[in-house]
């Protein structure tokens, strides 16, 4: 078959990376097309991967030259470009979050019933994680017995300036919530935030770290701290714990070092070096599955529970008081 025709939208840090993968690593496609806002950026990757640039998005998006959209611009504009991508019937793989607001989320899911099958998959890459896929499989396979809490803890080593409170739990803390729904394989019925003391290392106004609590239909309670300023490094940590046993995420493996009197292991700096295999694993596998037609992976409705659970956490870190998540009816597209 023909090599699939990929469009993207947004060439900044994981646009590049994405579009490297795709070039490189992931067989039977091939950039066609490059947008990004910032133009000069956009026409140099363009150049470099001899796809044609586009000034305008949406005419990239309606192009008869690109069969698939990638979405990896900055969270506000996922929603109209996804959108856009759906009303022109093509495959899209948006990065998370899938919109920043619950309402753009109701309205990308009400679209994308109108076109009859699933075009649209978001980025939740943790779901090709090696250690996430086996933790999974423990826990179906009942290893464990019924899982009744988690542990987790996603630390950056430090944030951009644009970092708050708030995306703490929308841009970082929404991995956590797409990948504790999925390993438990329930909805939430109910979370909250605990704020601990300060870092003096995060901005004044800046709630870091926070724990957000989550607890499932079932019961499990999950939770996860979530810090931008580690100082030290990446930091995925989970830990599902269960009535016969518990189950640890693994790092990826590297070479256990002893050197000079001391005996030590690498801490992964960010987020692109702990997850690069998982990137690669999802993009391969959303493009074998675009031209097969038919994408099993994360769906708009996933990425609308996640917004919807991190919409609830961020209210209620506001106001101090657990709250319940209250769900939709899931359409039958997605089930
Ligand atoms: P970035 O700031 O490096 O790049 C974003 C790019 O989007 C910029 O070049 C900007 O000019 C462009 N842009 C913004 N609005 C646009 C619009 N309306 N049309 C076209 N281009 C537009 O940000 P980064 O780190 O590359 O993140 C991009 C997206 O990927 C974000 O939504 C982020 O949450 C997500 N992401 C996901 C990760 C994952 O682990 N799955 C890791 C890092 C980012």
């Amino acid at each position: 078959m023909e090599n699939l025709k990929i469009g993207v939208v947004g060439t900044g840090a994981i646009g590049r990376e994405h579009i490297r993968r795709l070039s490189e690593k992931v067989s039977g496609c091939r950039i066609a097309a490059v947008s990004d806002i910032n133009e000069t950026a956009a026409g140099e990757v363009a150049e470099k991967y001899g796809a044609e640039f586009y000034k305008d998005s949406n005419e990239l998006i309606r192009s008869k030259d690109v069969d698939a959209i990638v979405i990896t611009a900055g969270d506000p504009a996922h929603a109209s470009l996804c959108i856009a991508g759906l009303h022109a019937g093509k495959f899209i793989f948006c990065e998370k979050p899938l919109a920043t607001e619950v309402p753009e989320c109701e309205k990308i899911v009400q679209e994308e019933q109108k076109c009859g099958k699933r075009l649209l998959q978001v980025g939740f890459m943790r779901r090709y994680d090696p250690g996430y896929v086996e933790m999974k499989r423990l826990i179906r396979n009942g290893s464990i017995g019924t899982p009744l809490m988690v542990h987790a803890c996603h630390r950056n080593m430090t944030h951009a300036p644009s970092m708050n409170s708030d995306l703490s739990i929308r841009n970082s803390g929404i991995h956590e919530i797409d990948i504790m729904r999925w390993l438990l394989e329930e909805d939430y019925d109910s979370c909250d935030v605990i704020i601990p003391k300060h870092n003096s290392h995060a901005d004044p106004d800046m709630q870091d770290p926070q724990i957000m609590r989550l607890r499932t239909k079932s019961g499990v309670e999950i939770d996860v701290e979530i810090a931008q300023n580690s100082g030290y490094g990446y930091d995925i940590q989970c830990e599902v714990v269960g009535e016969l046993g518990t189950i640890k995420l693994p790092d990826p493996a590297k070479v256990d070092k002893k050197i000079k009197g001391v005996h030590f292991v690498d801490v992964n700096p960010d987020w692109e070096s702990r997850f690069s295999e998982a990137y690669e694993i999802e993009l391969a596998k959303w493009v074998d599955e675009v031209k097969t037609g038919k994408v099993t992976g994360p769906s708009a409705w996933d990425g609308y529970m996640a917004c919807l659970a991190a919409d609830t956490l961020s209210r209620s870190r506001v106001d101090g008081e657990r709250k319940k998540i209250i769900i939709p009816e899931k359409p039958a597209l997605y089930i």
